[in-house]
């Protein structure tokens, strides 16, 4: 009832009456007043005036499921449908995998303001502090074979990628295959990981862990990373943001599903990639080596020109790829 209240008062013109509150909802006035209360305790500011009734006049930039699920409404038919939110948490991808092995739903989104455990690629952590990114994991059911799915990871890229350009009017951009950069440094992290048998795939969760108004990095990483309000010296809504990534991802998903390739993505995939057409260095293979990107191919693999004219491709999987002078 607590989503449904915030819901019609935030989509409300003008005040709303308890009176009305409490026949939609057919509940009691105190239990209206009571639920009035915790939107204020966490930070919405409620004005109450008499014979009118309540009007939420400023949101705060909470992590809720009564707040994410009044962002993402119903403009998606599965994508963050089911909400699963934490204070704190170990990691959003091992609470999806937990969810996804005690049946949850496709689509099932676990969000968190802290993760104490946060995963990256590699083995490698996520710093995860509280209050300011986004940590986020979306549970999947995909029923095509197992050596599909690495390729979801490209499509959550360009889902985030482009949902984030829309809506903040910046040049977000992919290193591929997974990490989205602004100005050169990273913003998001993009951690997908499966359960599978030989021939079908249990549940895919696809972690995304986004900088979004963080002031400050640690100086180990500081060189490389940034957030989106450093770079535009604004504060975001980070549940406006998620909605966003969903309403994209749900329908870039559904393409993919009927395509079963990167076929139709590679032209828009390759227009945001940050590397293409210059030069990298592809590392993973003993000396690693120069290389012109060009592109990804229709598995989302990234194709580049050796320095000896040949075109090859390499996979995400056995290789990294960095600028010549950096990481970028
Ligand atoms: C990377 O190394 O670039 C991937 C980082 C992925 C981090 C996100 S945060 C939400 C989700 N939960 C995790 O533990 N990791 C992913």
């Amino acid at each position: 009832m607590k989503a449904e209240i915030l819901k019609m008062l935030k989509e409300a013109d003008d005040h709303i009456s308890g009176q009305q509150l409490c026949e939609q909802f057919q509940v009691s006035r105190t239990a209206v007043w009571k639920v009035v209360n915790q939107l204020k305790e966490e930070g919405y500011q409620v004005e109450a005036v008499r014979n009118k009734g309540y009007r939420i006049i400023e949101s705060p930039d909470v992590l809720t499921r009564e707040e994410l699920s009044v962002q993402i409404g119903d403009a998606t038919r599965w994508a963050g449908q089911e909400i699963v939110c934490f204070t704190e948490t170990d990691s959003t991808n091992v609470r999806a995998r937990k969810l996804g092995e005690n049946g949850a739903a496709h689509g099932t989104l676990v969000v968190a303001e802290q993760q104490t455990a946060g995963r990256g690629r590699r083995g490698r952590g996520w710093e995860s502090p509280a209050g300011s990114s986004i940590y986020m994991s979306l549970l999947l059911r995909p029923e095509f074979l197992p050596n599909k799915a690495p390729m979801l990871t490209i499509v959550m890229a360009y889902s985030v990628a482009t949902a984030l350009r829309e809506q903040t009017g910046l040049d977000f951009r992919i290193k591929w295959p997974n990490d989205i950069v602004l100005n050169g440094k990273k913003v998001v992290g993009i951690l997908t990981e499966m359960s599978t048998e030989i021939e079908y795939i249990n549940h895919v969760v696809i972690g995304v862990g986004i900088n979004v108004n963080t002031e400050a990095f640690p100086e180990e990483i500081c060189a490389t990373a940034t957030s989106i309000r450093l770079e535009s010296g604004k504060t975001w809504r980070r549940a406006e943001l998620i909605a966003a990534i969903l309403r994209q991802f749900e329908v870039q998903y559904e393409r993919f599903v009927k395509e079963e390739d990167l076929a139709y993505l590679r032209e828009a995939y390759d227009a945001v990639l940050v590397n293409c057409n210059r030069e990298v260095r592809i590392l993973g293979e003993k000396d690693g080596y120069r290389a012109v990107a060009l592109g990804i191919d229709d598995q989302g693999e990234l194709l580049v020109r050796k320095e000896d004219g040949t075109v090859t491709s390499v996979y995400a999987g056995e290789v990294s790829v960095r600028g010549i002078y950096g990481y970028v």
